[in-house]
């Protein structure tokens, strides 16, 4: 918790008067728990009739990542949330789109041009690589829950009592916000982002890609492929060229190696 925050007793609120003004989100019921293991675990068990909600968390305990690994929030400094959504058909530029709207959120609260993407939906330090926000979604048929987890007032003395030191916050930018504008900010740009086609989708999250150029190791049937990243087609392949000639990767079945 930060003394900048709006207090958590007012979030719940403020959320539903946020949804309220959306387009296309919701209905959507809103829960905000103080504190919670996992909100993707939460939002399962407040909407088991799977009619959407927002589950919000001022402190998660254990949080999940991508692949296994752990998404740290335990002293309650970054925005913890989960979207329960019916998204139908899961076309395959949706994890995409909700990378972009938290990007773009982030950027409208004074980070515009600071922030990329790293496939497949990390949000990034253009400069150094560093990660501020991760997503996760998790699918069962027709209902998808979108967990989203972005740093807000961590300092480095924080990343090394967490053992992450490829991550980074807004404070670290000099940008100090309120938890709840930064959700704020979040639904409204995911109400619109995740409204779009998918060309328009895949153009602007090119845009914000950040590999290529880059050399990078990925994971792809149970092997290693280091090599300079030459395109990246987010929702198809990823062209690598490495020592032994340029490769095409298929995007369902690839991983990227990296730090955090
Ligand atoms: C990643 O970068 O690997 C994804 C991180 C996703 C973290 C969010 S925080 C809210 C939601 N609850 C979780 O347990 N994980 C996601």
């Amino acid at each position: 918790m930060n003394t900048t925050d709006t207090p958590i007793e007012q979030w719940a609120d403020r959320v539903e008067s946020v949804l309220e003004a959306l387009e296309s989100l919701g209905p959507l019921r809103v829960v905000v728990l103080a504190e919670t293991a996992s909100t993707q675990d939460a939002a399962l068990e407040f909407d088991r009739e799977k009619q959407g909600i927002v589950c919000i968390t001022g402190r998660q305990t254990g949080g999940r990542g991508r692949l296994g690994r752990v998404w740290a929030d335990d002293y309650g400094l970054g925005v913890s949330m989960t979207l329960g959504l019916r998204l139908e058909p899961f076309e395959p530029h949706l994890p995409l789109s909700v990378g972009i709207a938290v990007a773009e959120a982030l950027s409208g609260l004074g980070l515009d041009g600071n922030l990329g993407v790293r496939w497949p939906n990390d949000v990034v330090d253009r400069e150094t690589g560093r990660k501020i926000a991760g997503i996760l979604i998790e699918r069962t048929a027709a209902y998808s829950l979108v967990g989203i987890g972005i740093n807000i007032h961590q300092q480095p003395a924080d990343w090394e009592r967490a053992g992450i030191p490829n991550a980074i916050s807004l404070a670290q930018f000099g940008v100090y916000a309120d938890r709840l504008d930064v959700i704020g900010q979040v639904l409204g740009c995911l109400d619109e982002r995740l409204a779009e086609p998918a060309d328009r989708v895949i153009d602007d999250w090119m845009r914000l890609d950040t590999l290529v150029g880059t050399e990078q190791t990925f994971m792809h049937n149970g092997g290693r492929i280091s090599g300079v990243v030459v395109t990246v087609h987010p929702t198809s392949e990823l062209i690598v060229r490495t020592k032994n000639g340029v490769v095409s990767l298929p995007a369902a079945t690839t991983s990227l190696l990296h730090g955090s």
